[in-house]
């Protein structure tokens, strides 16, 4: 039988501690079920003693995410531990991943300990996390760059304490393949225990090594690869989930190993991440990327159609591209909403069959488009960008030596206002005009402009981020005319801000 391969997805952790990518609790719910939908085997669902919100995240999750475990991250010390131990307390498979920094630089610079003593408090917090949940993993933080015999004594130690993963991190991305499959391979040879335990990697992708780096560890005996979706994760991120997988199951013929993913779960996941984190995909990115399947070149065109293999070594439906397509919107029924969920893996019949139906008429009423992401919403009876302002009219001009100016029309709880100001340029003028109109408003973090394909005809896409007071939305808009689609990006973050209402004055409003 061939080996099985682990995935531990972090994108809930390390993903959303990276900047601008934070997620309140409906999103971490949303991408918690995802995951699950997905086939990860461990779910990082985040960091319970760091904050109460973060606390209550991976509460929620424990409580209602099956299948996968959920695992809930903690320093070494005590309050952290037991912080988590409750966080994942109702989760059917639960597990305590604890840390301590065992590299020279961070123990004599940041924790100012001596070696004996991060021993004593790995083995003391692996202890305390086996009293209280049943699964443990230690992690020994900067291993990369941690000394070898060091950290053969702190991996014996803390497998004799009761921990039955144990994590090898890359934590600042500086190793190369051969080095860190080497480590891997030297620590499961030198440590005496090591048959007792399951060797995890989590690499950093500081120099674009994570995922080369995780595919030597895997060669070297690592069981668990510790990833994300994307590749997000603090700084350039983690090893991307979609990559592995797709390299082994691709490259089958080198790796026999099989991972519990269902790969055309892959797309959705990706783009619902995104949707929700406002991290747009770079067009290039592999396997997830808007070009990933893209033949441009007339050569390339002419070899796909003859023969699909001739340029493309997996399917576009392998990962999920093809299946995303189908768009429900609200001429469709019951049997078309049920076929949808049913690819998504979601059994829905009777009473739930119809609650959720009719959850999908009123947001059907409310938005044109409905994509798999808003299904998954809508099934957990989550709100999906109720509409209370829609766009309705938007004329902006722009040209050499004049002044931009933007006028536009927005339906506000059912009724038309109308503003128009001047900006910058034709984009700062419509937001200008569009924010005179609400409030909050809240201050633009974030402003991206991606192209979906190449071409002037192209659809832009927009991603918009606002803060208000501690609150950070997202808000993304398509369309051919890039004013229109920042347009309807900030308005979509704007529906996001739950007080959010009509300006009762403004400085230019001329109501129609
Ligand atoms: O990068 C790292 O070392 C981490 C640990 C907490 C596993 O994220
Ligand atoms: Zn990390």
């Amino acid at each position: 039988m061939s080996d099985r391969l682990y995935i531990f997805d972090t994108t809930l952790r390390d993903g959303e501690q990276s900047p601008g990518c934070s997620m309140n609790l409906d999103e971490k719910l949303r991408v918690a079920h995802a995951l699950a939908a997905l086939g990860v085997d461990i779910i990082e669902a985040g960091f319970p003693v760091a904050s109460p919100g973060d606390f209550e995240a991976v509460h929620r999750i424990a409580s209602e995410v099956k299948g996968p475990t959920i695992a809930g991250l903690a320093r070494a010390h005590p309050k952290d531990i037991e912080r988590a131990a409750e966080a994942i307390k109702p989760a059917e498979h639960a597990r305590i991943h604890t840390f301590i920094a065992t590299s020279p630089i961070h123990m004599q610079a940041k924790l100012r300990m001596q070696p004996d003593e991060v021993v004593e408090m790995a083995v003391a917090a692996v202890k305390q996390a086996r009293s209280l949940a049943p699964e443990v993993e230690f992690s020994a933080e900067d291993a990369g760059r941690s000394d070898m015999d060091f950290l053969c004594r702190i991996v014996e130690a803390t497998i004799a304490a009761g921990a039955r993963v144990i994590n090898i991190p890359d934590t600042v991305g500086y190793m190369t393949p051969q080095e860190f499959g080497g480590r891997i391979r030297e620590l499961r040879e030198r440590v005496p225990n090591a048959d007792k335990a399951i060797f995890s990697v989590h690499c950093h992708n500081d120099l674009g090594l994570a995922v080369a780096n995780s595919l030597t560890a895997v060669e070297n005996g690592a069981r668990q690869v510790e990833c994300t979706i994307n590749g997000l994760g603090e700084r350039a991120g983690n090893a991307s989930l979609e990559e592995i997988v797709m390299i082994l199951r691709t490259r089958a013929d080198r790796y026999d190993i099989q991972t519990g993913i269902d790969t055309t779960k892959i797309v959705p996941a990706s783009k619902l991440v995104s949707q929700i984190t406002g991290m747009l995909v770079q067009p290039n990115k592999a396997i997830v990327g808007a070009n990933a399947f893209a033949h441009e070149a007339g050569i390339h065109q002419d070899g796909v159609l003859k023969h699909q293999k001739t340029y493309e070594i997996m399917t576009p439906e392998s990962v999920g591209w093809a299946t995303n397509r189908m768009v429900l919107g609200k001429h469709s029924g019951r049997a078309a909403l049920k076929s949808r969920y049913d690819a998504l893996d979601v059994e829905l019949d009777g009473d739930k069959l119809n609650a959720v139906f009719a959850r999908f008429k009123t947001l059907a009423d409310k938005k044109k488009d409905i994509f798999d992401e808003d299904l998954m919403a809508i099934l957990h009876g989550d709100e999906v960008d109720a509409e209370r302002v829609k766009l309705i009219r938007l004329h902006a001009t722009s040209g050499t030596g004049d002044t931009p100016e933007a006028t536009v029309e927005l339906e506000i709880e059912g009724e038309l206002h109308q503003a128009t100001a001047e900006g910058d340029g034709p984009v700062d003028a419509a937001f200008k005009a569009i924010k005179s109109l609400v409030e909050p408003n809240g201050k633009l973090l974030l402003y991206a402009v991606n192209a979906i394909t190449a071409g002037t005809d192209a659809q832009g896409d927009v991603t918009v981020r606002l803060q208000d007071g501690e609150r950070i939305v997202n808000g993304q808009g398509k369309d051919t005319d890039i004013v229109v689609a920042s347009a309807k990006a900030l308005i979509a973050a704007l529906n996001k801000l739950p007080d959010m209402h009509a300006r009762e004055v403004h400085a230019q409003y001329s109501g129609v």
